[in-house]
């Protein structure tokens, strides 16, 4: 009975994913763009443009944010500080000794690199691109650019342009919306405002950005000695791929990559060829059982050849984590996105020490554990209780073994005693395993 009820649970949280546009761990997400109106000279104006990831765990890594627009009469933007327009454009129609900044009908502004020019900076710029998420950096969720530019010269209700995008996969965004003036304040007494202020909202959804899974979960225990490989086929079938990934121990073709500060799209993945052809592996290893405490290790894996993930994350959902008691190596923040039900969390690296997940080449993985206290009445090993119920990296729902295949519990077990021989057992396995 129990089994039926737990199989019934799973094929229930499989059938509803992967989520179409909405994201039920972080259902008020989205990216938002404000265009504040600071002075208008005549035919001329300057703006303020920033761009703030309202997103718990989604973040944007490089190559960064490529912020594109129509403008809807002849604008032409004459200066920008903290950004930089990726194309001049045909400005032949100018006469004078200075040319403008951009005059492309639909302009494609990149962020300038931390440490620009001087001249060139404005306050909150010049981040490559590279926005955290609101929990993993509050500081550096959000970035600015300004420019001036020559309003049309047709009578226009508003000088806005319009049909924004971010130039990041899966992202759509809304037409602007005028809002009450941005104001600041300096000494927290006297505030000042801006003339005008309209908001662009953008949406994630993980089937536009790709129908491909990005990532796979493996899963073992310290009681049976059966790892339980990536579903073949997860992000693409081996068949479909040969010739297209590298053979584990060969090296990969010598890649003509750009240096990666310059850019500008991600490269397609390059993965290690494998029956899951992922370019990310979660591995969930139950690893020790304790009198009131249990153990578990995760293991992330690069497979792709061709990219660094900066500031990744990973959300995990387990209806054990309301009691997680330790987590070694990661951060680890509880995301209570229905009250106190407590049975997800978000995991990210340390700064300098392994918030950067090196591309396979280098062969390199980020690991933690953590200890979750068992709760009476709750935990149990059987039935695959112990395994997570969803993972996603970087905000992408990853391939989960079925149900029917999670490591079982031996009949007879007297699992603690024997923990540390088949824990053995189970790393030297695991490190054959690709
Ligand atoms: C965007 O996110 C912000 C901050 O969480 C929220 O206040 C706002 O309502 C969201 N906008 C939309 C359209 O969901
Ligand atoms: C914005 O997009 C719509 C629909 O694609 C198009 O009809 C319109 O001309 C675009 N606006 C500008 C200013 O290009
Ligand atoms: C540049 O724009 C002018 C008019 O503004 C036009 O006459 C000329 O053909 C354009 N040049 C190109 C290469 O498109
Ligand atoms: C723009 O509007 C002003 C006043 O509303 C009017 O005097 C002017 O002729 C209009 N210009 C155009 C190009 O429609
Ligand atoms: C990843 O980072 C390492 C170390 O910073 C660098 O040597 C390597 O070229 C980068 N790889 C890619 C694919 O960008
Ligand atoms: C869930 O987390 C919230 C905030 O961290 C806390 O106030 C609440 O007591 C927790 N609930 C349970 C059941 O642990
Ligand atoms: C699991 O344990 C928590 C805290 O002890 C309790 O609130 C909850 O009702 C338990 N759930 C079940 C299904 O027993
Ligand atoms: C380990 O788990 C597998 C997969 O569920 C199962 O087929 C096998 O019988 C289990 N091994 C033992 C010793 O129970």
């Amino acid at each position: 009975m129990g089994n039926v009820l737990i199989l019934l649970f799973f094929s229930v949280t499989i059938s509803i994913s992967p989520s179409f546009g909405y994201d039920t761990l972080d259902p008020a997400g989205n990216i938002t763009i404000t265009w504040d109106f600071l002075s208008d000279n005549g035919d001329r104006t300057d703006v303020k443009v920033s761009i703030y990831n309202f997103q718990l765990f989604r973040h944007v890594e490089r190559p960064g944010w490529r912020l594109g627009w129509a403008w809807k009469g002849d604008e032409v933007i004459w200066q920008m500080w903290g950004a930089e327009a990726t194309e001049q454009g045909n400005c032949s129609r100018f006469k004078g000794k200075e040319l403008p900044h951009c005059c492309e009908k639909e302009p494609v502004i990149i962020d300038l690199m931390p440490g620009a020019p001087y001249n060139m900076q404005v306050a909150n710029c010049c981040k490559r691109g590279v926005l955290s998420s609101m929990i993993q950096d509050p500081s550096k969720f959000g970035s600015s650019f300004q420019m001036n530019y020559n309003k049309a010269s047709t009578n226009d209700s508003s000088y806005i342009p319009e049909n924004f995008t971010i130039g990041v996969p899966g992202y759509t965004c809304a037409e602007p919306v005028q809002v009450p003036p941005s104001k600041t304040t300096k000494d927290g007494r006297r505030w000042t405002q801006v003339l005008e202020t309209w908001k662009v909202t953008c949406v994630y959804s993980q089937i536009l950005s790709s129908p491909i899974p990005k990532c796979c979960v493996s899963l073992s225990a310290f009681y049976n000695s059966t790892i339980v490989p990536c579903p073949k086929c997860s992000c693409n079938c081996p068949e479909l791929a040969t010739g297209k990934c590298v053979r584990p121990g060969e090296s990969p073709p010598l890649l003509q990559l750009p240096r990666e500060e310059n850019t500008l799209v991600e490269p397609q993945p390059l993965v290690m060829c494998s029956q899951h052809m992922c370019p990310i592996r979660v591995h969930w290893h139950v690893k020790q059982s304790y009198k009131e405490y249990w153990r578990i290790k995760i293991t992330i894996t690069n497979l792709n050849f061709v990219k660094n993930y900066s500031q990744w994350n990973l959300v995990m959902l387990h209806p054990n984590l309301r009691s997680i008691n330790q987590v070694f190596s990661f951060n680890y923040q509880p995301l209570n996105t229905y009250g106190d039900t407590n049975d997800t969390g978000m995991f990210w690296g340390i700064q300098y020490y392994n918030d950067m997940l090196l591309a396979s080449g280098d062969s390199v993985n980020v690991q933690t554990e953590m200890l979750l206290h068992k709760d009476p009445g709750n935990f149990t090993f059987k039935e695959g209780w112990a395994f997570p119920r969803k993972i996603s990296f970087n905000g992408d729902e990853c391939v989960m073994p079925s149900p029917d295949e999670y490591p079982r519990l031996p009949n007879t077990a007297h699992v603690a005693a024997r923990s540390s021989c088949i824990f053995y057992v189970t790393m030297i396995l695991l490190s054959m395993l690709i």
